[in-house]
C-alpha cells in the first residue's frame, strides 16, 4: 500500500485555518505557504479560504490543543508525529524545551515545503533548529515509520501523534496504520494519541457537506465511507487491533480556544459540540 499524496494539499487548509487562533507560528507558516502558493502550487487559495476560514477554525485549533495538552500532561518527551503536515507543534514544542526530539514525518512533497518553511522561521528567529527532525515517510509503510523514530532514545517511551489523517483512510489503510503504530510503541513505549475519530452523524453542517465535496474534488476520496458508525465502534476497532483506548474530550481544552471569539462564532455551540469529540489515548493492551 501507498500514501495517497492526493491528500497532501488538505493540509494547506488546515494551516491556513489556525492563522485564526494563538497558536504559535501559524500566521509565520501560512505565510511562506501563501508565497509557495503564489507560485501556483497547491490548491486555490480563495478556495482554501471560503471552506476554512468561517467554519473549522475552532475544530482545528481544538484537535491542536488537546494534542498539545496531553503530550504536556503525560510528560512524553519524545514525539513522532505523522501526517505531521505544516503543524507548527514541533517548533512549538522544542522551542518551549517540553519535548527533547520531534520528529515530524509525513509525504515527500509536503516534507520538502515544510523544510523551506522551518529554515525561513528559524532564520528570522535567529536562533538554530534544536532537535526537530522532518523526515519523509509514508504512513503505511512500517519500515518508514521505524526509520522515522531512529531518533529517539530507545531506553524512553514515546508519543506518537497524528490529527487530520484517519477520515482520509479507507478502513484497511487505518488498520495497516495502526498496525505500524503498534509495533513501534511494542518497541519504546508510550502512547498513539489521536483526535481522528471521526464518526458518521444524522446531524448535518452546512460547512461540513461543503468542506465534505471540496475535499473530494480535491483528493478524490470518498469521506463518508471512512468514517467509524460511532465512537464506540472506533473502540472496537483500535482494540481489535491489540490497543488499549483512554477516550478524552476536546472539551477539556475548550475554554482555551480563540478562534471563536476572533470569528465571531456561537461559542457555547462550539463548546458542547468539543465536549462530546473524543481524543483517544491508545497504549498497548496487556501491558
Ligand atoms: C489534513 S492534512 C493534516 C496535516 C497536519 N496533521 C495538520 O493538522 O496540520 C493531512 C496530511 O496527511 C498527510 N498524509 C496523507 N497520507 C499520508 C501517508 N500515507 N503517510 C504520511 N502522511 C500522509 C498529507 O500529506 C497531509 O499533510
Amino acid at each position: 500500500m501507498e500514501g495517497n499524496k492526493k491528500i497532501s494539499p488538505t493540509a494547506w487548509m488546515v494551516a491556513e485555518g489556525r492563522t485564526f487562533s494563538d497558536i504559535p507560528f501559524s500566521r509565520e507558516i501560512f505565510r511562506e505557504v501563501q508565497k509557495i502558493g503564489r507560485k501556483g502550487v497547491g490548491p486555490d487559495p480563495d478556495d482554501v479560504e471560503k471552506i476554512t476560514a468561517a467554519d473549522l477554525a475552532p475544530r482545528f485549533e481544538a484537535r491542536y490543543k488537546i494534542i498539545n495538552h496531553l503530550v504536556r500532561g503525560f510528560g512524553f518527551r519524545q514525539v513522532l508525529e505523522i501526517a505531521s503536515g505544516l503543524t507548527p507543534r514541533g517548533i512549538e514544542m522544542t522551542e518551549e524545551g517540553s519535548v527533547d526530539t520531534y520528529v515530524e514525518m509525513d509525504l515527500p512533497g509536503i516534507i520538502k515545503i515544510k523544510r523551506m518553511i522551518v529554515k525561513i522561521i528559524y532564520r528570522e528567529l535567529k536562533k538554530k533548529k534544536r532537535r526537530l527532525f522532518l523526515e519523509e515517510g509514508d504512513a503505511l509503510d512500517n519500515k518508514a515509520v521505524f526509520k522515522a523514530a531512529g531518533y529517539f532514545d530507545a531506553a524512553r517511551p514515546i508519543a506518537v501523534v497524528s490529527e487530520g489523517l484517519l477520515r482520509y483512510l479507507n478502513f484497511k489503510e487505518k488498520a495497516e496504520v495502526a498496525r505500524n503504530i503498534h509495533h513501534l510503541l511494542a518497541v519504546f513505549g508510550g502512547a498513539w494519541i489521536t483526535p481522528d475519530v471521526t464518526v458518521r452523524s444524522n446531524r448535518r453542517y452546512p460547512y461540513e457537506a461543503r468542506r465534505n465535496e471540496y475535499i473530494e474534488r480535491l483528493t478524490g476520496i470518498d469521506m463518508e465511507k471512512n468514517k467509524f458508525e460511532s465512537v464506540g465502534a472506533a473502540q472496537r476497532f483500535f482494540e481489535e487491533l491489540g490497543f488499549r483506548v483512554e477516550q478524552r474530550m476536546l472539551g477539556e481544552i475548550a475554554d482555551s480556544l480563540v478562534s471563536p471569539g476572533i470569528l465571531g462564532l456561537p461559542v457555547s455551540d462550539i463548546k458542547k459540540r468539543l465536549e462530546k469529540s473524543p481524543a483517544f489515548v491508545l497504549s498497548l493492551s496487556g501491558k
